[in-house]
């Protein structure tokens, strides 16, 4: 099994604020990060598939491919926009580095097999900071 990662950038802007929550709840539970006026981060997201080559191409998935479908599918999205505003699949959901990554895997999993039929996702890394990321490798997992 062979692991193939695809790294892309985006910038947007968040707040963490639990609308069930008091004000004062939320700036004691989430700091500077539930300021009302917003505040953003430089991401990098790599993606990563799994398989095994395909014998004529020796690829399990053309990385140019995977950077185009992330690009149309999820950066389209999320680029220099508004996590809790802009975003439709991050409409109503907490803007946590935990839940956007786990929306950018329900929208890619299913589109991998149009780019390649020798991989399928492995799992999403999702850098909020340089220092701070969360990975997820699908439901149940
Ligand atoms: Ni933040």
């Amino acid at each position: 099994m062979i692991y193939v990662s695809r790294k892309e950038h985006f910038n947007a802007a968040h707040k963490l604020y639990n609308p069930n929550w008091s004000r004062e709840k939320n700036i004691e539970i989430f700091g500077p990060c539930a300021n009302e006026n917003w505040h953003g981060h430089n991401y990098d997201l790599i993606v990563t598939v799994s398989g095994d080559p395909d014998p004529e191409t020796g690829f399990v998935v053309d990385l140019k491919k995977l950077s185009v479908l992330i690009k149309k599918e999820v950066l389209e999205e999320l680029d220099h926009q508004n996590l809790n505003l802009d975003v439709p699949f991050m409409a109503g959901k907490m803007a946590s580095t935990e839940v956007l990554a786990q929306e950018i895997w329900n929208i890619l999993e299913p589109k991998i097999s149009s780019i390649t039929s020798h991989g399928s996702l492995f799992c999403i890394k999702l850098y909020e900071t340089p220092r701070n990321y969360v990975e997820y490798y699908g439901p149940g997992v």
